[in-house]
């Protein structure tokens, strides 16, 4: 928006407002109440409802104030009998064919038509023609629907199309006919339930938590996503120590991610009181025997024991210590500090598969945020498929090119959806993102990278055109295809790239939502990575204490080193193919149940904090490595305080000085970490060795065709996921219910060459 001012006068008060400025946003900036249904901020605009009228002086009738950009001098009044009377037709129309059900409605109490017709009151109802009837029914496994409560705002359609670029929901039929409705009656899309949150009646519904609560019934707890590294903001609906629903609604929440939520964080949290977590700590008093409940006191003391005497026997650096990218900053801190002030072992890691320090080491310019990725002129995404892995940095890049008209050049082995908004897309070879990398870096190298790369040179000479040329902001993205020296490389390229008008930021694209933090808390500066550690198992290394399991591949690497160990300790709330092989368990708390921050892919720490107490015997893992470094003789002095652990995080990693919890308390201002931003240094060494690197990539290769389906990655089943049976329904081709009008989950019989992805399903 201009800089440039102008005067407006609202109410016969005169305000100076940025040029270009809509005038719904400037009324309600000012304070001037305006109703609507309809609009909705960075959407297109759809101007249907009616109801934000006001009277512009000089202008012949009441006008839709959403469409209105103010003009120097506008004379606006936004309160009068003459509006009133309009808007309260416009209700009184809209309420004609809507069944007075609120007592049964899900949305009751939360209802944006709801808490009109209320705050007006006296509302008049002369429709006495019989109301239209639409039957109840599901849309999806995720999405209900009651089409006779629809105002037609089409808040949904825009959001699925503008946000998801799914298309997936449309209106359907004629005038008083028309219905919100899915092509071929089922919705096939990637579910993320932000069509259910916009809603502003209870037409789209969440179909995982119907007529289980009534809002007023739960309290609301705002905290951390805890899938992606994007870190999206949300309100935690609980009661009764039971996490009921998850939303992200403006009522309760402004954060980075405003009302959108992706199908993980809104539909995958019933893991959190599933029955099957772990009860109580539980001891394998025999290799190969079973695990057997104890109390937390012998627990404890048995592990201090086993890990005492490796140590005795086989030296410090036998134990090693492995933290988690899913476990908060206040755990990996003090999983670090158990390790080197008290073990005093090198050997300490997170089963992270990608680690983030040559990036960070060398970073050239501030991380971008996702408010950065929404008004950036131009972004150039190398590697990964954020619309299935990150999906709100998958939004703001849709919404910068379809709203904001940037410019996206993708580079990848994969036709991934976000190609359809790019405005150039370099089909490489798989494993070839190094090569993309050398080529933007230095362009003595070009033969050599085209060759690796698959591409013709015009392509590349088109993206260095692409890059000369932006103005604005230019964000460089990357996922965890890259090697280290390609890192390095990349981290110091805005040093390159930045120009008059032009400045480069730089987002990382890693998979968990606190892979960043973990790398804060130095849990990747030790001598080896969890892939080694598990090579090292009954060798080097003879003990391991973690939090959180290893990952599947890292285990399938390493098949048999789980049983090699003499001593194998894991913090987890469910049991997995890492605790199968545990001495001991002891039993974790989740994200609700804690609090403490994780730091997201903007760079931004944020707070998780607890909704409901632990389930079970559950405790934080921070609180676990604490009470087990008592039992081994050092006090590390908390006193059950996340936030005195976060006060000595601040003390002790650069990035977090002087952060403190009642710092990160805002959520609609979010705190960025203060990462130092290396100088432009020479690369001629690192250059050589990625010149090596990419010299040793095939010359051949298929590029991969086709696009991959929605949901490949977003559907997966894994440890939490699968403990959601709509996952598992999902997973198996979302098939189609005989009838939508009863439950999916009640009537689905699954192929059963899919009956392994549907163990949860069946048992509902
Ligand atoms: S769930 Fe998401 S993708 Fe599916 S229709 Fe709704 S907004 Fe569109
Ligand atoms: S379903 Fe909800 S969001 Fe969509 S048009 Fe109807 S009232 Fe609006
Ligand atoms: S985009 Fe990531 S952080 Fe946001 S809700 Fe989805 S999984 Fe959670
Ligand atoms: S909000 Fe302006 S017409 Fe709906």
């Amino acid at each position: 928006m201009s800089t440039e001012v102008i005067k407006v006068t609202i109410n016969g008060a005169e305000f100076e407002v940025p040029k270009g400025a809509r005038l719904i946003d400037v009324c309600r900036d000012k304070a001037f109440d305006i109703p609507s249904f309809c609009y909705y901020a960075d959407l297109a605009l759809q101007a249907s409802c009616r109801m934000c009228l006001v009277r512009i002086e000089k202008m012949p009738k009441l006008q839709t104030s959403c469409t209105i950009i103010c003009t120097d001098g506008m004379v606006v009044t936004t309160q009068s009998e003459e509006i009133e009377k309009a808007q309260r037709s416009m209700l009184e129309f809209l309420l004609a064919n809507h069944p007075l059900d609120c007592p049964v409605c899900d949305r009751g109490g939360e209802c944006e038509l709801q808490e009109m017709t209320f705050d007006w009151g006296g509302l008049e109802e002369r429709f006495t023609e019989k109301k239209n009837y639409h039957p109840e029914k599901y849309l999806s496994p995720m999405v209900a629907n009651d089409p006779q409560r629809c105002i037609l705002c089409k808040r949904c359609t825009r959001v699925c199309d503008e946000w998801m670029g799914e298309d997936a929901i449309e209106a359907g039929g004629r005038g008083a006919n028309t219905v919100i409705g899915t092509y071929g009656g089922w919705l096939d899309c990637s579910q993320c339930g932000n069509c259910i949150e916009v809603c502003p009646t209870g037409t789209l519904l969440d179909g995982t938590y119907r007529h289980q609560a009534r809002p007023w019934e739960l309290t609301q707890t705002v905290s951390t996503c805890t899938y992606c590294s994007d870190g999206c903001q949300m309100s935690l609906g609980s009661r009764g120590g039971d996490l009921m629903r998850i939303v992200a609604r403006d009522r309760y929440v402004n954060g980075l991610n405003g009302e959108f939520l992706c199908i993980k964080g809104r539909f995958g949290h019933p893991f959190v009181n599933h029955e099957e977590r772990i009860r109580t700590p539980l001891i394998r008093y025999q290799k190969g025997g079973k695990l057997i409940p104890a109390t937390w006191d012998d627990a404890i003391q048995h592990v201090a024991e086993k890990l005492d005497a490796v140590v005795d026997k086989h030296g410090r650096d036998a134990l090693g210590v492995v933290g988690s990218p899913r476990i908060t900053n206040e755990a990996n801190y003090l999983l670090y500090k158990f390790a080197t002030e008290l073990v005093g072992t090198n050997n300490y890691t997170c089963t992270d598969a990608h680690n983030l320090k040559p990036f960070f080491d060398n970073l050239g310019a501030p991380l971008a945020t996702h408010r950065d990725i929404r008004y950036a002129k131009t972004i150039l995404l190398i590697g990964g498929e954020p619309e299935e892995l990150q999906p709100l940095t998958g939004k703001q890049i849709r919404q910068a090119v379809r709203n904001g008209g940037a410019r996206l050049i993708v580079i990848n082995s994969t036709r991934i959806r976000l190609t359809e908004q790019a405005a150039q897309f370099i089909h490489i070879r798989p494993g070839a993102e190094d090569a993309a990398v050398l080529a933007l870096a230095s362009n003595s190298n070009d033969t050599l990278a085209v060759q690796k790369l698959g591409i013709e040179i015009n392509e590349l000479q088109s993206l260095r055109q692409s890059i000369a040329e932006a103005q604005g902001d230019l964000v460089i993205m990357f996922a965890g295809e890259m090697s280290s020296g390609a890192q390095v490389a990349l981290a110091q390229l805005p040093h390159a790239l930045r120009a008059e008008g032009r400045r480069v930021l730089l987002h990382p694209l890693p998979l968990f939502n606190n892979s960043v933090g973990a790398h804060d808390m130095r849990m990747m500066n030790g001598a080896m990575s969890a892939t080694q550690m598990l090579a090292a198992a009954g060798d080097s290394i003879r003990a391991v204490y973690m939090a959180g399991s290893f990952l599947n591949e890292q285990l399938r690497a390493h098949g048999e080193a789980l049983s090699k160990l003499d001593v194998l300790v894991v913090q987890e709330m469910f049991e997995t193919e890492t605790t199968a092989f545990a001495d001991v368990v002891l039993p974790a708390a989740s994200f609700a149940e804690i609090d403490g921050t994780y730091t997201n892919n903007d760079g931004f720490v944020q707070r998780v904090r607890q909704s409901i107490p632990p389930v079970n015997q559950s405790k934080s893992d921070w609180m676990i490595t604490a009470q087990l470094a008592l039992e081994l003789g050092m006090d590390f002095g908390f006193e059950l305080s996340a936030s005195a652990v976060f006060r000595e995080i601040a003390e002790h990693v650069p990035a977090y000085a002087g952060l403190r919890y009642p710092v990160l308390k805002d959520e609609s201002s979010p705190v960025q970490a203060k990462y130092k931003i290396s100088e432009s240094r020479d690369l001629t060494s690192e250059l050589i060795a990625l010149r090596t690197a990419v010299e040793a990539l095939p010359d051949s290769g298929n590029k991969l065709d086709g696009t991959p389906q929605v949901g490949h990655e977003l559907f997966k089943i894994g440890t939490l996921t699968g403990k959601v049976p709509q996952f598992h329904l999902l997973a198996a081709g979302n098939p189609r219910p005989e009838t939508v009008r009863i439950s999916p989950l009640y009537q689905i019989t699954v192929n059963a060459d899919r009956r392994d992805a549907l163990a949860v399903a069946g048992e509902v």
